[in-house]
């Protein structure tokens, strides 16, 4: 029975987790910082670097003793090179090459999008590839062919904001709290899709485009706001959520049947968002749409470990001089090399 320890640090939690044959997950314990970054309205690099600090040992041991296993039975330590935060990144990597150095124990170096790409096996461990995923997180928006494990094959990605990045911005500017996303579907459930905001590239190829819905919004509101009439919280963030899901799935639905594939699997914090599915579904129901549980949606060590039991199964270790990378690319197979 393999089983692999995962430490995952590239932005705003610190996870760690136990994973195992047949994507069992033992533990799987986050740290996350949210309430210390709502207070500057969206992540502050050194903070984060520095609750990092505080937490990855207690994190860490936590995984270990909640999945009943000592560092000892670990068959090895995954941890998150990149992209991401670099001093955030920096924590986890040399935490897992202490440990793997004062354990003996192989080092796995893992990507973060390739971690949310395979959080789905924690759930459809019976899953095959190949299959098409919508990757939408705080920092990335890609349509991505997942061919086989370490092979992806790049379709679009976002010119500009990430759409994560899309739904923070638009939630600041209307003053609602971080992260964004959840905060706008919430205020969107009382809301009516009534401002007809930019739906950019919409019917042109896989890439995104989501600055200039991000100026519409500020400049709405700026316009309200300087003629003093009023507006409605609800209606502006039902309008922006229908503006960025609808790309979002027209896109994705698009890849999906030009690809030929059955299934579309959703990664990233974005994938959490209902309406975002709910479009989907209505744009091809006869799709087998899957998308991971919450806690699998957003930043986690166990899907780390998912990328880990393949790369450990190839014996695709990394030694000691492994460094984190902030931009770290996914090597895609068509020519455009990383998203
Ligand atoms: O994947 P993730 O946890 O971190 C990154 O790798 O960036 O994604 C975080 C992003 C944030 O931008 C957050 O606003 C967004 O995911 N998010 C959502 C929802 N939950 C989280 N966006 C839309 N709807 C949601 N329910
Ligand atoms: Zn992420």
């Amino acid at each position: 029975m393999v089983k692999i320890l995962a430490i995952e640090s590239s932005c705003d939690e610190t996870a760690a987790a136990v994973v195992g044959d047949g994507y069992r997950v033992y533990s799987n314990i986050i740290a996350s910082q949210i309430p210390v970054h709502r207070l500057y309205g969206g992540v502050v690099p050194e903070i984060a670097s520095r609750h990092h600090l505080d937490a990855v040992v207690p994190v860490v041991d936590q995984a270990l003793k909640q999945a009943n296993t000592a560092l000892n039975d670990i068959d090895a330590i995954a941890v998150t090179q990149g992209p991401g935060l670099i001093g955030s990144l920096l924590v986890g990597v040399n935490y897992g090459k202490a440990l793997a150095f004062a354990a003996e124990k192989p080092l796995i170096a893992v990507h973060h999008l390739e971690g949310h790409m395979n959080a789905i096996f924690l759930e459809h461990p019976n899953l095959k590839f190949p299959f098409l995923s919508l990757v939408v997180s705080g920092s990335h928006s890609g349509v991505v062919c997942a061919e086989a494990p370490g092979k992806y094959r790049l379709l679009g990605q976002s010119r500009d904001d990430a759409a994560g990045e899309a739904f923070d911005k638009i939630a600041r500017a209307l003053g609602l709290p971080y992260p964004g996303g959840p905060s706008i579907q919430k205020a969107a459930e009382n809301g009516k899709d009534i401002y007809n905001f930019p739906q950019a590239l919409l019917n042109e190829g896989y890439d995104f485009s989501f600055s200039g819905l991000k100026s519409a919004v500020l400049n709405f509101l700026n316009k309200m706001n300087m003629k003093n009439e009023p507006y409605s919280v609800a209606d502006v963030a039902a309008s922006a959520q229908s503006a960025i899901t609808r790309v979002l799935a027209t896109k994705a639905v698009q890849a999906a049947h030009s690809e030929k594939m059955q299934t579309l699997v959703l990664a990233g914090g974005v994938a959490a968002n209902l309406a975002l599915r709910e479009e989907i579904k209505k744009l091809d129901s006869k799709l087998n749409l899957l998308y991971p549980n919450l806690v699998y949606c957003t930043d986690n060590a166990a899907m780390i470990g998912a990328v880990a039991l393949n790369k450990f199964a190839n014996k695709d270790f990394a030694d000691l001089s492994l460094n984190a990378q902030a931009n770290l690319p996914l090597y895609y197979l068509s020519k455009n090399p990383q998203i």
